[in-house]
């Protein structure tokens, strides 16, 4: 048991802790601020500046450079790092021309296109909610919806060439625009864990975030949750305080909080691993059955959360493939690593709490390369000069920068640890974005997973998010039935995957198995109702739409089949109030404008079937239904001029152009 002294200043209700070795830090004894703890799905958390109270100069240096500090926030003045003069631009390959302004202290994201007249149409504002990413390599901008969905923008601030672009997988005519949603996944490794109610991190728990989210990657995600460690800090002072004693037991103190460098090798690295270690983006790991989004904690074996995939890319043997999350993979494919006995780990290269600043950084790193390499152990710097680069400099040569595959306007730092790197021009040569062609799927770490059919159960789940292929929907099915697996997110997945299909017999007798064991689970009961449809049982899938949305469990996506089936069956009436609750809660839904389009123009009520079409235009100007539509609601109207121009648009910029240029040529054929 180690102990510090405890100084008394004879300040009321402060004691001044003497650090003999982390820093120097100031204790709030007694009772004076309450600690505000969470609960819910992610426990035992409190507010990360807490932390700073006590490790001050760590939290400083911390906030000051590294960009896990500040890799979420709300748009403001302070956290701008983007040069908004060249925050206008257009975009050919989909001609959509994008700008982010400032404007009364937000930021205001706007889309839209030129119409044959030269002026803009399709117009589609939007303010944003949040950015994403430091910045020192890119920022991506994101929005909320009123039921608390976020969705991530097109556009993105490139720091490396200093402006903005399309985001990356947006570079292409047919890009998913305002409308891709962001997952618990994609937070997960980019925040601290929100203080959100127990059970809604699950699998089948909607996608929503709650109004008040962290920002930035605080302390406790390395750490874990903190309140005990500083209830214990605050109980230990006040009893030496009361006896008058001159020391606290820290050996208390230090076992109530996780220090990752304490802990087993494998266990250390996987406290980086379950954010830095993504094989392949295209392709993320499986959750385990039973954890929650937010339910990994420091010191736990990462595999018990979540079992990770590797890939086979077409054309690419898996030693070439870079991407810019490939820190521990690449690391891991190195001599130094494999041959190491062990030694090489993240912290060998980086203190998670501070920045390297340039000046210090050929330095930084050569001391770590000699903790197991001679000064002298390199054959080559001499023989094999390169123009500005000082032979001390060991990564400028050994770890240079690459090209990233994903995102191709980033350069990062490659962690393959190489004799001879290829060279610069090929290394950052200009790419093009392109979809990876997966072409196997295997587990990453098999020994520390399940084996056997449940091992294989996540491996197929993994290569489900790719495509939902017949043959290996057949295959998860095949193997759950074989297994005996009891747990319901894979059941889940199979229904999922039944109903892409449109195999709406199995999926409903899958469903049916789901809520015998979860009844009332709201996600099995609104597929189920899906699946009826599916077989033309319309009024049953009515009535279980109506009963979720009585107990006020039916999200977006129930409202809207409820009006679309409805719809469906003539009942426009009672279509329109269900379509309008779709989008009270998720105002982006195209397929509810372009329906509750519909819903209108079939009661007769053209203004408003006119305002639906040109919001679903809004959101996604290649909605070839809707310009045709739109055209005929407006030429019943007797705006003639205002359905040509849509049409004239539509023709140039629909996915199916052919069906609108044919309305325009026989609505302008001279009679
Ligand atoms: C009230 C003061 C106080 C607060 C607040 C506080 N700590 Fe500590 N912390 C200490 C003391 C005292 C020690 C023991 C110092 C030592 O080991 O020399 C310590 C030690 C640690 C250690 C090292 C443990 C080890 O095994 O070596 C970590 C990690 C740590 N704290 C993280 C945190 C985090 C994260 C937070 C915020 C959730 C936090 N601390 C908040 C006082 C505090
Ligand atoms: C498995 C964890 C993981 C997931 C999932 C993930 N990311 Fe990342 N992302 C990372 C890591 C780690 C980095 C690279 C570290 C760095 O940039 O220094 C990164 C880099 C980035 C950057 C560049 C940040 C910068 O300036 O350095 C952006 C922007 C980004 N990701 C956006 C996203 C978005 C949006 C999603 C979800 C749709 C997402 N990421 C999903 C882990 C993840
Ligand atoms: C990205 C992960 C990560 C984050 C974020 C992080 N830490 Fe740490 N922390 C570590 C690791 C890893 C170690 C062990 C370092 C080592 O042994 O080399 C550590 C060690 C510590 C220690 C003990 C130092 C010692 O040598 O005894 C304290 C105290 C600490 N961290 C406090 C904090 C505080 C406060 C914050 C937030 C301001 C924070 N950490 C954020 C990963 C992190
Ligand atoms: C909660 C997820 C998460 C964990 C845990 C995590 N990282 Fe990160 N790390 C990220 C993301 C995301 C980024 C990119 C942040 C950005 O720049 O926006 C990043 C960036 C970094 C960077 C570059 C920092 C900079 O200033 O550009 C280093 C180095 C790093 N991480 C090391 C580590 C190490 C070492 C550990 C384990 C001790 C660790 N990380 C744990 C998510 C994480
Ligand atoms: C042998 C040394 C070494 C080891 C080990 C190491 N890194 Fe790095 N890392 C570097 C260097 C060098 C840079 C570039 C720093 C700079 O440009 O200032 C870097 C940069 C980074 C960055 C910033 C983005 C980039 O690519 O430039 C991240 C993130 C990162 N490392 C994560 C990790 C993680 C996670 C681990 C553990 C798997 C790790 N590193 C292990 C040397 C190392
Ligand atoms: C944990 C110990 C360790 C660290 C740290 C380490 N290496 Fe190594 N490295 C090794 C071992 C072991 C080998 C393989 C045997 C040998 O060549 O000595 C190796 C091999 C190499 C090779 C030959 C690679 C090949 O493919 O033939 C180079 C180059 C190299 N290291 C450079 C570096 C540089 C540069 C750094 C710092 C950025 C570094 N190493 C850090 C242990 C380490
Ligand atoms: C100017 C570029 C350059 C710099 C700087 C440089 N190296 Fe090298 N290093 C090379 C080249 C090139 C080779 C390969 C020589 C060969 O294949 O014959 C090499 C080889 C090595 C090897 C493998 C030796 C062997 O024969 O197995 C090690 C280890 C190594 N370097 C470590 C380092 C360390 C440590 C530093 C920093 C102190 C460093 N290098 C700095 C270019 C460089």
């Amino acid at each position: 048991v180690s102990a510090i002294a405890v100084l008394r200043r004879g300040l009321a209700g402060w004691l001044v802790l003497g650090a003999c070795c982390v820093a120097p830090f100031v204790v709030v004894a007694g009772d004076d601020d309450p600690l505000v703890v969470t609960s819910g799905a992610a426990p035992g958390y409190v507010d990360d500046e807490v932390c700073g109270e006590c490790h001050g100069r760590r939290a400083a240096s911390y906030h000051a450079g590294v960009g896990m500090a500040r890799s979420f926030g709300q748009p403001g003045p302070e956290s701008y790092v983007e040069d908004f003069a060249r925050a206008t631009f257009v975009h050919q390959r989909s001609g959509q021309h994008f700008e982010l302004a400032r404007r009364d202290g937000r930021l205001l994201f706007r889309r839209w296109q030129v119409a044959p007249d030269g002026q803009p149409i399709n117009l589609f504002e939007q303010a944003v909610d949040y950015w994403l990413g430091s910045g020192h390599h890119a920022r991506v901008y994101l929005y909320r919806t009123a039921g608390g969905e976020l969705y991530q923008l097109p556009v993105a601030w490139y720091e490396q060439e200093r402006r903005f672009g399309m985001a990356p997988g947006f570079d292409r005519p047919d890009h998913d625009g305002m409308l891709r949603r962001v997952r618990r996944e994609c937070l997960f490794c980019h925040n601290a864990y929100p203080d959100a109610p127990a059970g809604s991190d699950a699998r089948d728990a909607p996608q929503t975030f709650p109004a008040r989210l962290p920002e930035g990657i605080g302390c406790q995600r390395c750490h874990g949750p903190g309140a005990r460690h500083v209830e214990t800090v605050r109980e230990e002072s006040a009893r030496a305080e009361a006896e008058r004693r001159d020391e606290i037991d820290l050996a208390r103190v230090r076992a109530a909080i996780v220090n990752p460098g304490r802990l087993a090798p494998q266990l250390r690295d996987d406290v980086c691993f379950g954010c830095h270690m993504q094989p392949a983006v295209a392709l993320p790991g499986v959750r385990r059955f039973g954890r929650g989004d937010w339910s990994f904690r420091p010191g736990q074996p990462l595999p018990d959360y979540l079992a990770q995939v590797d890939v086979d890319v077409e054309g690419q043997p898996r030693g070439e493939r870079f991407e810019i999350n490939h820190h521990p993979y690449r690391l891991r494919q190195s001599r130094c690593y494999l041959e190491g006995g062990g030694r090489l780990s993240c912290l060998t290269c980086h203190d998670p709490h501070r920045k390297v600043p340039p000046q210090e950084r050929a330095a930084h790193y050569r001391a770590a390369c000699l903790t197991c390499h001679r000064a002298d152990a390199c054959t080559g710097a001499k023989h094999a000069p390169r123009p500005g680069v000082a032979a001390g400099d060991c990564v400028a040569c050994h770890m240079p920068r690459r090209r990233t595959e994903d995102v191709v306007h980033v350069v990062m730092t490659d962690h393959l640890i190489q004799r001879r790197a290829p060279p610069e021009a090929e290394r950052l040569a200009p790419r093009e974005e392109r979809d990876p062609v997966i072409t196997g799927v295997e587990l990453l770490e098999p020994q520390r997973l399940p084996s056997g059919p449940l091992g294989e159960i996540y491996r197929t789940l993994a290569a489900l998010q790719g495509h939902a292929s017949a043959p290996v929907v057949d295959r998860l099915g095949r193997l759950l039935n074989e297994a005996g697996v009891d747990e319901i997110e894979p059941w889940l997945a199979l229904a999922e995957g039944q109903l892409k299909q449109r195999r709406f017999g199995p999926a409903e007798r899958t469903l049916a198995r789901v809520l015998a064991r979860r009844p009332r689970l709201a996600q099995a009961e609104e597929w189920r109702a899906l699946a009826l449809a599916g077989q033309g049982r319309h009024d049953e899938a009515i009535a279980a739409l109506r009963v979720l949305e009585e107990r006020g469990e039916a999200g977006p996506e129930a409202a809207f089949n409820l009006g679309r089936i409805l719809l469906g069956r003539q009942r426009a009436e009672e279509a329109v109030p269900a379509l309008r609750r779709a989008l009270e809660r998720r105002e982006n839904m195209v397929p509810a404008w372009f329906h509750l389009g519909n819903a209108y123009a079939e009661l007769g009520r053209d203004d408003e079937a006119v305002q639906a079409y040109e919001r679903a235009l809004a959101l996604e100007p290649t909605h070839s239904g809707a310009y045709l539509a739109l055209g005929r609601a407006l030429l019943k109207l007797g705006r003639r001029d205002e359905a040509l121009r849509f049409w004239r648009h539509g023709a140039r910029a629909a996915a199916k152009p052919e069906p609108i240029a044919a309305a325009l040529a026989a609505e302008t054929a001279p009679h």
